[in-house]
């Protein structure tokens, strides 16, 4: 490795939580509406104290942690971020990266990053949150691994505009939902992948989001690509709050789900998970969260209980 290549990993090795929290707090007006939500949802899944946890010890963190699924961003370098618009321009944005790493670090990462989105070639606002998760990515991964080539970026030649209008698009109403049923009764689409339109189930007003993902024709089937997926899209354990196990990311349609309880807010931060004091935080736990519309959600490939690395248990 190089010297400058070296002082910029150190540089951004710096960077904690905090720091990339007021990162993408500067960033987010000036990201395109289609990937604000997943920007914050994608720094939620990939906290850079999980990163230095395995980093210092994989092994008691794993135990500790009880963490489960795939963990580590290493494993998923081109995909982790397959949820934004911008994914398609993870080759261009890999690039612009690199030339950062020519000279040493010269201004505040944020401002690297703004220059970064530039140098892609894309308008600005579609690069920026995918510009800031590719330094993230280089902070945890290392050089090597983030210049391994990407596979083919295997999304739909979609507007952004059109995404985010099929976001607010109400609900599609057949006559019969409009004549014979009440609120109460309605049904909602909740997508989990907005890539794939079969990757979507529908939930009953009311109806837990874990309940009704539990509920889909093909459920038994999830558990072959991730056991963790006992029924359904969303892993879960519990199904009381206690575990963590099915947490997701809220792209949109936060305001269509139930809002948070003192309850759930508790259960995050004992969990370890990020909560960001709203009333309809991009953060949740599916199975206290109920459905009031159609939402977009992402589904981690991991979980744990990150707390515990704080306080870790006492061993005899
Ligand atoms: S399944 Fe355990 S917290 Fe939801």
């Amino acid at each position: 490795m190089s010297d400058t290549v070296g002082q910029f990993i150190e540089f951004l090795r710096r960077h904690d939580d905090e720091a990339w929290a007021a990162i993408v707090a500067s960033l987010l007006p000036d990201v395109h509406p289609v990937d604000q939500n997943a920007l914050r949802v994608w720094f939620a899944f990939y906290p850079v104290k999980l990163f230095r946890m395995l980093a210092e010890d994989e092994a008691r963190a794993r135990q500790d942690c009880l963490l489960n699924g795939r963990y580590r961003l290493a494993d998923h370098i081109h995909t982790s971020h397959r949820f934004f618009y911008g994914h398609r321009f993870w080759p261009k944005v890999q690039k612009a990266v690199l030339i950062d790493l020519r000279t040493p670090p010269r201004t505040t990462l944020e401002n690297h990053i703004r220059q970064a989105a530039r140098r892609t070639g894309v308008d600005p606002a579609l690069a920026l949150g995918i510009t800031a998760v590719a330094y993230a990515t280089l902070q945890q991964v290392g050089v090597e691994a983030f210049l391994t080539p990407p596979p083919p970026m295997d999304v739909p030649p979609l507007e952004p505009e059109l995404i985010v209008a099929e976001r607010r698009r109400p609900e599609p109403r057949t006559v019969w939902d409009m004549l014979l049923r009440s609120e109460i009764n309605q049904t909602y689409t909740i997508r989990f992948d907005e890539h794939d339109p079969a990757a979507k189930f529908q939930a009953i007003y009311g109806q837990p989001l874990t309940t009704a993902a539990g509920q889909m024709p093909n459920a038994a089937a999830f558990k072959a690509k991730d056991p963790r997926c006992v029924a359904g899209p969303i892993p879960t354990e519990c199904q009381t709050g206690a575990c963590g196990t099915c947490w997701i990311g809220v792209l949109s349609g936060a305001e269509n789900l139930s809002a948070i309880t003192p309850f759930e807010v508790t259960r995050l931060k004992k969990i370890g998970y990020p909560y960001d004091g709203t009333e309809h935080p991009v953060i949740r736990l599916a199975c206290k969260t109920v459905c009031e519309g159609k939402a977009s959600i992402v589904i981690p490939p991991w979980n744990g209980v990150l707390a515990n690395w704080d306080h870790p248990p006492i061993r005899g």
